[in-house]
């Protein structure tokens, strides 16, 4: 199965990184693999630790699409990194095995330390279609214009009848990257 999160890293100079992935379960471990290239592969190399947050904050799995990566955050407990304060709950990890590859290496996780902050309140339809659409935005530059506009289109569909404020925001930010991707003159052929 895979959980969709929100990792939270560090850089070589302490910064803290923000950025929605799913990893990949794995027995008692959670797997990361980032495509290169790629910010938290890189500071997974440099200081091998993560939090996952568990979050239904669909702002912050939006933001981080859209060029707002700056959450509110707080130290870990076990480990050299922060909790985003919006999580639900999270998970500490150490990464303990690299299986490197030239497209996707995957950093196999020991889970060190787990805490719950507040209740799980449900499904939201909303939430979940925003997840979707925050997906399709992270892959504009490699799917059809077509298929964005048909699954954007089936995904509205929950967001109109469900979402409240914070997922009609998430909805409206990844839409103007949709649309400025739209407006976007074509690449030349190489
Ligand atoms: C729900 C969700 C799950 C994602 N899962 C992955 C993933 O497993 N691997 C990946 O490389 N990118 C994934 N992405 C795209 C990354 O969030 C995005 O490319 C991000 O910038 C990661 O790159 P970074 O480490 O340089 O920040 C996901 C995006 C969303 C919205």
């Amino acid at each position: 199965m895979i959980r969709e999160t929100i990792v939270t890293t560090r850089h070589a100079d302490g910064r803290v990184h923000i950025a929605p992935l799913g990893l990949i379960e794995d027995g008692d471990a959670l797997v990361i693999a980032p495509f290169r290239p790629s910010t938290t592969l890189d500071n997974l190399v440099s200081n091998p630790h993560a939090v996952a947050n568990y979050c239904t904050d669909v702002l912050v799995f939006a933001g981080c699409l859209t060029g707002r990566r700056d959450w509110p955050v707080h130290a870990a407990t076990r480990v050299p990194g922060v909790v985003l304060d919006q999580a639900l709950a999270h998970d500490e990890l150490e990464v303990e095995r690299v299986d490197d590859d030239p497209q996707r290496p995957r950093f196999r996780c020991r889970v060190v330390h787990s805490e719950t902050h507040a209740p799980f309140q449900g499904f939201n339809r909303a939430q979940a279609a925003v997840v979707e659409a925050a997906i399709l935005v992270s892959r504009l530059h490699m799917l059809p214009m077509e298929k964005i506009e048909r699954e954007i289109e089936y995904l509205k569909i929950a967001v109109d009848k469900t979402a409240g404020p914070r997922e009609r925001q998430a909805w409206e930010w990844l839409m103007t990257r949709v649309a400025e991707h739209r407006a976007r003159p074509p690449e030349p052929p190489r």
